[in-house]
């Protein structure tokens, strides 16, 4: 790798060194040392969610950055966060020289590399008393092949977070691939980015119960390249039953979760669709959010960061499946309200109402589809 070919960039406090055709090029180049600009806030609400973890981790401090290119994410972690040791792996070696740079840059001694296979390298932590408190998994596509060795890898009560950019797959371009990948299907619907985040968690419940471990989602963030998904992992077998199928209904717009598919609307009766099997649960730990909170002004991250924690902390109490105004104002005929009219009006009337990180213009609410489009 030629010095001409390298650029540094800054994100948050660190110095990443990056071939200069991941930044110029409109998509990163997949096959060498990969870096991609645009993945900044998706690293930034990982600093903030890292910090307010390990603030109240009891025990030894390791971030596994299971597939990491050229470290971004690691380096981050190693520089931004104190006291933590971090371990990066990727199978590109390029990748990992201008990692190693990138931490003799930023001064760093509690960075190290592996150039392994991301299972290898996880299951070379994956024994009792060397496992990450916390372990990433961000691959190209789909992470249903690393979900297994990234939760044996994480410690009882440490964090996984996992990244999936197959939008296709989880979108329902690709149904077959979707089911065989996530166990689960997605219908098209207004909120179909809620589906794909709980078709990922359902994914990472499903197999984390065959290890006899308990997954609880703390935080969920997505743009339009990426779901992030950060689950708590509990070394002990889940008791409860959180997969089931979000229900809607085309006729009327109802919608809601349950663990048995719901054949009728109970709105107008008519035939529903279905998607799943998926999580049902909660996707946010309020706590955990508030924590997130409190971390912010530590960091040098985006603004939108901390914007997009306040809604998830006043919906993490709410139920699934949200509406957007657009959707409202169609069936209505009418142009949409404002987001805050309609919180405000419904919260008047009664019923609970909050807005959603997943949508600018979505909101969750306890009314019924009738009473919504009344307010319109
Ligand atoms: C999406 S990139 C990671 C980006 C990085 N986490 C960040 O925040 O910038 C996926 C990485 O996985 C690596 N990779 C792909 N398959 C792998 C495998 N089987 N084992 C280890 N690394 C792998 C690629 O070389 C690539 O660098
Ligand atoms: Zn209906």
């Amino acid at each position: 790798m030629q010095l001409d070919q390298i650029t540094t960039i800054t994100e948050g406090t660190t110095k990443i060194l990056a071939l200069k055709q991941s930044i110029t090029d409109k998509v990163p180049p997949q096959n060498v040392a990969f870096f991609n600009p645009k993945a900044k806030l998706s690293r930034d609400f990982s600093i903030i969610a890292y910090s307010a973890f390990l603030k109240k981790f009891d025990g030894p401090r390791l971030f596994l950055d299971s597939l990491a290119g050229v470290g971004a994410r690691g380096l981050r972690v190693a520089n931004e966060i104190s006291d933590v040791r971090v371990i990066i792996n990727d199978l590109n070696p390029s990748a990992l020289e201008l990692a190693k740079k990138s931490a003799e840059l930023n001064g760093l001694t509690n960075f190290e590399v592996s150039e392994n296979e991301v299972c290898r390298f996880l299951s070379t932590f994956s024994k009792k008393g060397h496992r990450g408190a916390i372990v990433d998994v961000d691959p190209f596509g789909s992470p249903a092949r690393h979900v297994d060795c990234g939760i044996r890898a994480t410690v009882h009560k440490g964090l996984f977070s996992v990244t999936a950019t197959d939008l296709q797959v989880l979108h329902g371009i690709f149904k077959d691939a979707c089911k065989k990948k996530y166990h689960g299907v997605p219908i098209k619907t207004s909120y179909s980015d809620e589906i794909a985040a709980r078709l990922v968690v359902g994914l990472i419940n499903v197999i984390a119960a065959r290890l006899d471990v308990e997954i609880t989602p703390v935080f969920v963030e997505n743009n339009m390249h990426y779901y992030r998904i950060y689950v708590r992992v509990l070394n002990k077998p889940d008791t409860q039953n959180r997969i089931g199928y979000i229900w809607h209904c085309r006729t009327c717009g109802q919608r809601g979760a349950s663990h048995e598919q719901v054949a009728s609307c109970n709105q107008c009766s008519s035939k529903t669709e279905h998607a799943g099997p998926l999580w049902i649960d909660r996707l946010f730990d309020k706590e955990f959010l508030l924590n997130m909170l409190d971390e912010i002004p530590k960091f040098q991250i985006d603004k939108t960061c901390e914007k997009t924690i306040r809604k998830c902390i006043l919906e993490a109490d709410m139920g699934p499946c949200y509406y957007t105004l657009d959707e409202i104002a169609e069936m209505r005929h009418s142009s949409p309200i404002s987001l805050l009219k309609i919180i405000e009006r419904l919260q008047k009337d009664g019923f609970d109402a909050t807005p959603t990180s997943f949508n600018p213009t979505g909101f969750r609410t306890s009314a019924p589809i009738g009473k919504i489009k009344e307010m319109f």
